[in-house]
Formats: C-alpha cells, structure tokens, sequence
C-alpha cells in the first residue's frame, strides 16, 4: 500500500470556507459534518483577505478555532496557502504585480487569480504568507496536507513575464541567441534578434504569430507557474517535514496551460478537480478520461479526487447550471475511486450565501440538511467508509494512450493545415473507443518505458521530439503495437516540420511516406474500402514496406493507402490517416487489441457494465462494476460486495444504475 493515505481509509469532504460564516453556522457544520461522515476539509484555499486583512497585520484567530473543532471532530485538515486570491490592498501596493492580458489589458481586482506569477511582490508576498501559515501550524496535529495555492495555470503578458520569458530562453538556449534564431526560424519575416532584450511573450500582434516562439512561451510559463509553486513547496517542506504537499490541477476541455507530466513529478500526491458537464455514458467515459490521465500522471499511484460539484455545476459557455440527477454523485464518486482516487471530496461543504459563486451547488446547499443532496451526501459517507480497505491500491492497465501538451501546444497553434484538428479530441477518441471495448487504459508519455503496454496508442503526437521517437523505435522493436494517428511525427521539439515526408519522426518505424496533408472541410467525409468512414483529415501515402489494411475509395484519394501496418522488429507500427468514424475506430481497436492478445478487464461483462479493478501488493483485488444501462444485467463475478456485504457466487444481478464493489475470492 503506497500514498500519503495508508492507513487512512478513504478521504471524504471538501473545501471548506467558515470565514465566510459565523460561530453559529460552525456548530451546525461539526454537527453535520459527523453526521456525514466528513473526514478531509480543505481549508483556506482563498483566504488571504481574511488572514492578512492588511499587509503584515495577521487575523489567524478564525483560522485557529477552525483547525481546533476539526481536529476535536476527527477531521484531518488539507491547509491552503491563499495566494490564488490577493487582497485588494495588494493590488494598490503592487499595480505592476496585476496580470496583463496579451492585448495589453490590465486587469483588476473583483475576481480572483489577478496577479502575475512572475512579479517579484507577488511573489514575495505570497511566501510571506505561506511563511507565517507554516510556522504557525507546523505541529497542530489537524495538518494532514498542504495545498498550495489554487488551480496554478493563470497567464500573464506583462513586463515581468517578458523578464522570465528572456531569463528562461538564455538558460534554454545556452544562452546563444544564434540558437534561438535557428530554433525559431526568425529568418521568416525578418524576426532575426540581435538582443535578448527585443524578446517578448506572444502579445497581440498583426498577423500570424510565430508557432515556436508560442510554443517556448507555454513552457516557459509551465515553468514559471512550477517555480512559483515549488518556491512555496520548499518553504513549507522546512517547515513541515513529512507532511504531504500537493497542489490541485485542472483538467479543461479546451486549454492546458500547465505540462502535468512535469508538474506530477513535483507533488507528493497528484490531486485534481473534476467537473463533468456531460451524462450518461458520455459523462462517464468522460470521467474515466480525466481519472485515467491523473492517476497516470501520479505515476500510478492512489490520487486525490480533490473537487467535484455534488449538484449543479456552472457551465458558463452554456449559461445553465444543471441539476445533477438521483444517484449521478454516488456513482460517479465512485467512478473515481475505481480508477485510483483515495478521496472523494467536493467544492464546497457549504452554498455561499453571496460571493462569485453563490449559485454553485455545495455538500450543505442553500435549503439546509434536510434536502436530497445532504440525504445522498451522508449516505455517500457512509458508502466510502465501507470501501476504506481500498485505500492505497492501484490499477494495473495493460494499454497507454500517449499524451503531451507540447503537441498540443504546437498543433493547435495559428497557421495550421486544419483548424479542426484538435488535440484532446483524438485522445478523447480512442480512450472512449477502449473504455467502450472494457479494456482498462493508463496515459503515458511518449519518452517514458513503455515495456509494460502490450498496446500503445498514439492519437495526436503531432510535435514529437527524437528522444520520443527513439522511445517509440525501442517501444515497437522490442515487440509493441503502436497505433499512430494522422498528423502525428510531424514535427521536432522546437516546431520545426521534419523533412523527407510525414511523419517524419516515424517513417521507418510505420514503413510509409505521407506526401501531403488532405485537410477535409466540414462537409466532406472520406470512404474506406472497410465500409468506414473519416472526418477531419486524410493523407496522400505511399507504403514503404507497410501492408495496407484499408484503402480510400473514391475522391482525390481513390485508391490510395488509409491504415497500414507495418512489422517493425518484433512488434508492429500500426498508422490510421484520417479519424475515423466510431465503428470504423472500434472495429480497428478489436483488431489491434485482438493481434497484441491484451483483453477487457472482465471478459464476459454486458457492454452496459463498466468494470474496473483495483489491486493490492499482497494479492488482494476489489472489482467496481457500474451498469449504465435500463436493465438488470448478469455480470460474472465472485466475492463480497462490500457495499450491500452480500456474498456473490460467480454471477452477480446488477440493476440499472447500480454500483457494486466487490472483494475478489
Ligand atoms: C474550481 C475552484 C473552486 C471553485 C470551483 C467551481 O475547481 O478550485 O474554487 O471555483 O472551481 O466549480
């Protein structure tokens, strides 16, 4: 059993904010936190006003009592440093420490996150404060874990982050601008620099921008954003040895400003938000979506479901914030226990009465407890309770889908041949395609041993650097299947377009040349000779060696080569040149999965039936199964469903929407 959680049981609770109530509410909140069976509050995450309402006067009074009644309630604390949220005094000390959009805006305070992570003020105010939190708490015996800052990922254009921009580029560069120059290929336009100083972050500028100077500029803030956590790591480290620190990611849908491969590396435990926004099974491969890339991000190991809605959520593209239906928490919650959480927490305990949020759903909402959600809140207590001696267990999955920001950096830059071809969405893709086929699935990087996969699937690795084509190389040569999709290989580290033909990163491996990109406009569908279809993209390719699995019927294209698979080593190169459509996709993954002999987590289980399992060092495993269909289905199964503590003898009736876990013989 690995994690700061051995021994811990599960942890359930949520963020919790008393500085925007009063005594009594307090009292009403330990009773109802027993009540529910709370275990973990986050406390503090944005409440640097409260705590330093000017700068250098400190109020930690309300803070003092909170820690005191949780601990007296057996509620083990995750203590926020608050510097997600500066006091409006810091803004009129510090109006250059205010962040600047890349129109050259600047913004103000009245929400939160208005700061640049790169200003010197900000920086030191925020370990000042994070000082004080930690020489003040560093033996109270609530402090289970800190939680720096909130949600890291806020950009800035100002003229500190060009100061870090240049700073971070010299050490990239080697301090050898003539390198920089070649990497950016600043002889297009007339970009030539011939100073550090003329550098500056990807403001708005007339035309295209150019796409490695975007791209450094993301990792540069990645970066920054690390330096600034780790800087407040360190300091509570010293403070606090042994006790765990983390910081909570997010994991949108159209953006990711952070490269959580590194950032994973940097915490003691990987903890993340989750909104769903969808239902039904495409909220739930949804949810497997995200578990999967965070608990791959923790390296495996049990991570910590850090906020999720208990009911409506705002979802702010669509103006609405929807209602979550009966029993949507409870299993979903335990959704994310089955694919490797070790806590089930929400934001918040409590419905802010006024303040930014004070529509978003909480543990206790508006109407009190006596109410559905704190009905299903308790009773989810209770469930988690039953699951404690899961705590500390993993998944094993014999499957990885490659993921890096970087390619999605580069490829959804300006300038490329399609503006439809998204990253996340082909990620997205297959891992709904193998949730689909009940086949258990990790991410992965593509420079990290891959040994362990007996199927590699690389959606959309458009930018691929050598050290990640050497890793595939070795990947296939050693006896893998690697499943490459269109547009992938293109490009090298600094967005340089590798010569001699697509993907240039893979030729040998995949046994083909790409000539050139077909890009398809919305009304246009490519035909296979397999009876599939593709969207979005199609390519002219020649096979070099390669054996053509399906070929384009009709078109430009008549005839042409469209999935291939190339014997590379002892393994295989597998490449698709367009997205296909579900079938044809689900059709390709049987295939795939079917040549490598890698099966479903639990062969035999009804398509309705979601199964995954979670095992132990010494042997022991638990089976979650979730059936996501109308009607009751037979699963076969065996053991002691630690939910319900029925004893199951090679098949188990699940009903529609029931959850079970079960102990395995
Ligand atoms: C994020 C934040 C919370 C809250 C929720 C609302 O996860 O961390 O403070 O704003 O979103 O969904």
């Amino acid at each position: 059993m690995t994690g700061p959680f051995a021994g811990a049981g599960l942890w359930f609770g949520g963020d919790y904010n008393p500085e925007q109530w009063g005594p009594d509410t307090w009292a009403e909140d330990d009773k109802l936190m027993r009540l529910a069976g709370v275990t973990a509050a986050t406390v503090g995450v944005f409440s640097w006003s409260s705590l330093e309402p000017e700068e250098g006067t400190y109020t930690f009074g309300w803070l003092d009592q909170t820690l005191d009644r949780l601990h007296a309630g057996g509620v083990r604390v995750v203590l926020a440093t608050p510097t997600a949220s500066p006091p409006p005094w810091f803004s009129f000390a510090h109006p250059d420490a205010l962040p600047v959009t890349a129109h050259g805006t600047r913004l103000w305070h009245g929400s939160r996150d208005t700061y640049c992570a790169a200003a010197p003020a900000y920086r030191q105010a925020a370990l000042r404060i994070t000082e004080q939190l930690a020489s003040r708490y560093a033996d109270h015996p609530a402090l289970a874990m800190w939680h720096v800052h909130n949600e890291y990922g806020s950009l800035c254009y100002c003229d500190h982050a060009a100061a870090g921009f240049r700073r971070w580029l010299r050490s990239r560069y080697d301090d050898r601008l003539d390198a920089l120059n070649t990497a950016w290929n600043t002889a297009f336009w007339s970009q030539g620099y011939t100073s550090w100083d003329q550098i500056v972050p990807p403001r708005a500028t007339q035309y295209l921008p150019n796409p490695s100077q975007t791209l450094d500029f993301s990792r540069f803030w990645s970066d920054e954003l690390m330096a600034a956590y780790l800087e407040q790591r360190d300091l509570l480290c010293q403070g606090t040895p042994g006790v765990p620190i983390t910081t909570n990611f997010m994991l949108p849908n159209d953006y990711q400003n952070l490269d959580l491969w590194r950032w994973g590396s940097e915490v003691d435990v990987v903890a993340v938000d989750h909104y769903l926004n969808a239902t039904g099974r495409p909220g739930r491969a949804d949810l497997a979506f995200a578990a999967d890339q965070i608990r791959s991000f923790n390296r495996g190991r049990p991570w910590l479901l850090m906020e999720q809605a208990p009911s409506a959520v705002h979802l702010y593209d669509q103006g609405i914030a929807p209602a979550k239906e009966p029993g949507q928490m409870r299993s979903d919650s335990l959704g994310y226990v089955a694919r490797g959480s070790d806590s089930v927490m929400f934001f918040q305990w409590r419905t802010g009465r006024g303040g930014a949020e004070l529509h978003h759903s909480a543990m206790v909402p508006h109407a009190g407890p006596d109410t559905r959600v704190f009905r299903e809140v308790t009773e989810l207590g209770a469930d988690v309770r039953r699951l404690a001696e899961v705590a500390g267990s993993t998944v094993r999955a014999r499957v990885a889908v490659l993921s890096d920001v970087n390619s999605w950096w580069a490829m959804e830059s300006r300038g490329m041949p399609s503006s439809r071809m998204r990253y996340l969405p082909a990620l997205r893709e297959v891992h709904a395609a193998l949730w689909a086929a009940g086949v258990t699935t990790d991410f992965a990087h593509p420079e990290a041993d891959l040994t362990r996969y007996g199927v590699v699937f690389a959606p959309s690795l458009y930018l691929l650097s050598d050290a990640g084509a050497a890793s595939l190389e070795r990947y296939v040569a050693g006896g893998g299947h690697l499943v490459v999709g269109c547009f992938s290989g293109v490009a090298d580290e600094t967005h340089a377009i590798r010569l001699g033909g697509y993907p240039g990163g893979l030729l040998n491996l995949l046994g083909l040349r790409v000539e050139e990109f077909h890009p398809l406009t919305e009304d246009r569908v490519v035909r296979l000779t397999t009876g599939a279809t593709g969207t979005l993209w199609s390519e002219d390719l020649q096979t070099r060696g390669a054996e053509v699995l399906a070929a384009y019927v009709g078109g430009p294209l008549d005839g042409r080569p469209a999935v291939t698979r190339n014997r590379h080593g002892a393994g295989f190169g597998w490449y698709l040149s367009t997205r296909l459509d579900r079938a044809g996709l689900a059709g390709l993954v049987e295939q795939v999965l079917a040549a490598a002999g890698v099966g479903p987590e639990l062969p035999g289980a009804p398509t309705d039936v979601e199964a995954i399992r979670r095992h132990a060092d010494d042997g022991r495993s638990w089976l979650f199964l979730f059936n996501h269909g109308d009607l009751t289905h037979l699963v076969p199964a065996s053991g002691i469903d630690l939910l319900s503590g029925h004893q199951v003898d090679g098949e188990l009736a699940l009903p529609s929407a029931a959850v079970a876990v079960l102990r395995e013989h």
